[in-house]
């Protein structure tokens, strides 16, 4: 199978927090954010593998910074790493204040997805052409994580 550039699935989502996305103090619903991420990460996942994939694990997620009500979430993804049959995505999301302009880093989440095939059995995708430095350097990084679970689950 012919390996595909990060790019070829790299993708980028926008919402606006809106009042039902809030909680009771009008910051955004965390378990919203994941959905959302979830939802980019599948994208992704899909676009690289053009396959049905399945969420295995969210191997982090950290919320750096309150999103407020009204402020545009912009999420933007790629592919970190290809196993034979699992991807691990990364998400960046930063927000923007529209009545300021102001931008600030708001979550950084790493997931990893399995391509399936008709009967929910894993199938093998396609690997990744690393071009740049970071796509060299987050391969190695994830390599690593992907490394340190399977030795934790021996
Ligand atoms: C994910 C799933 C397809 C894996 O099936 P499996 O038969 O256990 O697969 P295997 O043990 O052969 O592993 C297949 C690949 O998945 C990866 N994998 C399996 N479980 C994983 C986990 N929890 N986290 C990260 N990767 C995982 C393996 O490392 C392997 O990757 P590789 O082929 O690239 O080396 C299966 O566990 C499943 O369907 N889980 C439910 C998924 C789901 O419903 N998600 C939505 C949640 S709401």
């Amino acid at each position: 199978m012919e390996a595909k550039k990060v790019s070829q699935s790299r993708s980028i989502a926008t919402q606006l927090v809106l009042p039902r996305d809030s909680n009771s103090r009008w910051g955004l619903y965390g378990g919203k954010l994941v959905d959302w991420i979830d939802s980019i990460g599948t994208v992704i996942a899909m676009r690289h593998c053009n396959k049905r994939v399945v969420t295995a694990s969210i191997e982090s997620l950290n919320f750096l910074s309150r999103i407020n009500l009204g402020d545009i979430v912009m999420m933007d993804g790629w592919v970190n790493h290809t196993g034979n049959t699992s991807m691990e995505v990364e998400v960046k999301v930063d927000v923007e204040d529209w009545k300021t302009g102001e931008k600030r880093h708001a979550c950084n989440a790493i997931l990893t997805y399995v391509a399936i095939d008709d009967n929910g059995k894993p199938i093998e995708v396609p690997g990744l052409e690393l071009t740049t430095d970071a796509e060299k350097k987050r391969w190695r990084a994830a390599e690593k994580r992907k490394k340190a679970k399977e030795s934790c689950e021996e």
